[in-house]
């Protein structure tokens, strides 16, 4: 899909299609009635005659109408004015499209982008505009024999901007939303894949890839290293399974000047079948979306690399798979980590925090600003907060403060969740220095503070995207999440580091 920008008046664009809004009752938004005077009136007309109410969501696709450029008139429902906030506003883009996806428009020029939205600026309804566009056209049929020929697609989407000075901010805008929508793709695909196809080699592979053509630098450990570093905790996941795990490492240097790295660690289980403490089968299927934080991570250093950011980032991806067999971890198992304390392993299922565990460990020799690490990690995440909001755990508040605003910006919310110590006591074992599992209350704040324990060396924030990294049912599939948080997270880092500079 193409994207531009665009300032001046409706009746001016000669196109296939121009998209105005419609609040409820009936009250056309002020590019509507810029239309509806050129028109003489027609557009209310229709509403008058009871066409349309502008309940939000809903659309009337219009065709002759009088003394425009434009072969149709799309009118989109945005209901209530004063109720039309950042919801309202994707829910209205995300029908436009649609619809024109749907019905014979190629192309299309939408003043959506002008309507105002409570708090948010121009750049920020671009990109939301686009993102959604992006979102919901998007298809993974590439594993269909045939796959569905649309008839006449949407390919080309203008978004317009109320004033010509504001042109080249919304084409700023635009661009860095493209690169995120290429790297929420890049993450579905990952995350969409089958586990027979989406291995932990495939995934160093496409790791490589991507850092070629992001001009990145990419080192894959395999697990002769791994024993040799003694990563006992990522090692005994990998036992029983037939792939070998990789640890992918891939740097982006943007900033040039030496200065710390934001680094970024992606559960990368590409099957979790629990191991020996064996999942039922009922939805095991969905299981191939745990190496989601990983693929959202890949996204987030491939936008990284499109939009050239002013910052160093390092991506560390622990990938294997937990299978049962005659080699694999048996509960009860005891594994010295790489930071040297030891872990009874009590419930193999419990395997994400293990390699997540040693990989944090492993960061520490980047010296990072701060780390930050996105997984599938907990079901009891799901029950806490749904699909929602992703659980943010942090042991660094200003830390925490970031993510939180960076998925308010990006509508790819997180929710802080406590750490407190009292939590602690919970992981104690009688055999080793901790155990893996803390039972069941509070399992998601329990899998945190496993992993807090690796975090002492520096700022640490853990998303737990169980619940939002994939959709089930009707629409299963991978969301892309949270690569719009990560992406924003990293654009107000490097607009911040620059300011520092200039300082
Ligand atoms: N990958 C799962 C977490 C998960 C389960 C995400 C269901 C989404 C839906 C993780 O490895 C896991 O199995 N966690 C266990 C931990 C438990 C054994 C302490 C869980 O949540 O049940
Ligand atoms: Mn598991
Ligand atoms: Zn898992």
């Amino acid at each position: 899909m193409e994207f531009s920008i665009k300032s001046g008046a409706p009746e001016k664009q000669r196109t296939a299609c121009i998209v105005v809004g419609v609040f409820e009752p009936r009250k056309l938004s002020s590019s509507a009635e810029s239309v509806d005077r050129v028109a003489k009136g027609q557009l209310s007309d229709i509403l008058r005659r009871g066409d349309m109410e502008g309940k939000l969501g809903s659309t009337l696709l219009l065709h002759n109408v009088q003394n425009l450029l434009s072969d149709r008139v799309l009118l989109v429902g945005l209901g209530r004015e004063r109720e039309f906030r950042d919801k309202e506003y994707r829910d209205a883009c995300r029908a436009a499209i649609r619809t024109l996806n749907d019905t014979g428009s190629m192309e299309a020029v939408v003043f959506l982008t002008e309507l105002p939205v409570r708090r948010r600026t121009m750049e920020w309804k671009v990109a939301q505009a686009a993102l959604v566009a992006s979102e919901a056209l998007y298809r993974f049929d590439q594993l269909k024999s045939k796959p569905s020929e649309m008839r006449r697609p949407l390919r080309k989407l203008t978004l317009t901007v109320s004033r010509r000075s504001e042109l080249s901010a919304g084409e700023l805008a635009l661009s860095q939303a493209q690169a995120v929508a290429h790297g929420m793709g890049l993450a579905k695909d990952l995350g969409n894949l089958p586990p027979n196809l989406c291995t932990p080699s495939y995934l160093a592979d496409r790791a490589l890839e991507i850092a070629k053509a992001g001009g990145m630098n990419c080192e894959v450990l395999d697990t002769a290293d791994m024993e040799k570093l003694g990563m006992g905790a990522l090692l005994a996941v990998a036992r029983g399974s037939a792939q070998p795990p990789k640890l992918i490492v891939l740097h982006y240097e943007g900033a040039q000047d030496g200065s710390a790295p934001v680094a970024l660690i992606g559960k990368g289980v590409t099957f979790d079948t629990g191991g020996i403490s064996l999942k039922p089968a009922a939805e095991m299927d969905e299981m191939k979306f745990d190496m989601c934080g990983a693929a959202a991570v890949l996204g987030t250093m491939q936008a990284v690399a499109e939009m050239r950011l002013p910052l160093n980032v390092v991506a560390l991806i622990p990938a294997t798979e937990n299978m049962p067999g005659g080699r694999a971890t048996k509960p009860g198992d005891i594994v010295t980590t790489l930071s040297g304390q030891s872990v009874e392993i009590l419930n193999t299922d419990a395997e994400g925090r293990l390699i997540l565990c040693d990989t944090m460990t492993y960061a520490e020799r980047f010296k990072p600003a701060a780390v930050i690490d996105i997984a599938t990690l907990t079901g009891a995440c799901v029950i806490a907060l749904g699909h929602v909001a992703a659980g943010l755990f942090a042991n660094d508040d200003a830390l925490a403060r970031e993510v939180l605003a960076a998925g308010d910006i990006a509508y790819d919310r997180a929710w802080h969740m406590p750490l407190w110590d009292d939590y602690q006591e919970q992981l104690r074992s009688n055999f080793a220095d901790m155990a893996n599992i803390g039972g069941r209350p509070a399992g998601s704040i329990t899998a945190a503070c496993f992993l807090s324990r690796f975090a002492k060396n520096f700022r640490w924030a853990h998303l737990d995207i169980a619940g939002v990294a994939w959709k089930s049912g009707r629409e299963k599939g991978s969301t892309g999440r949270p690569v719009p948080l990560l992406a924003q997270f990293l654009i107000d880092r490097a607009r911040d580091h620059a300011e520092t500079l200039a300082k």
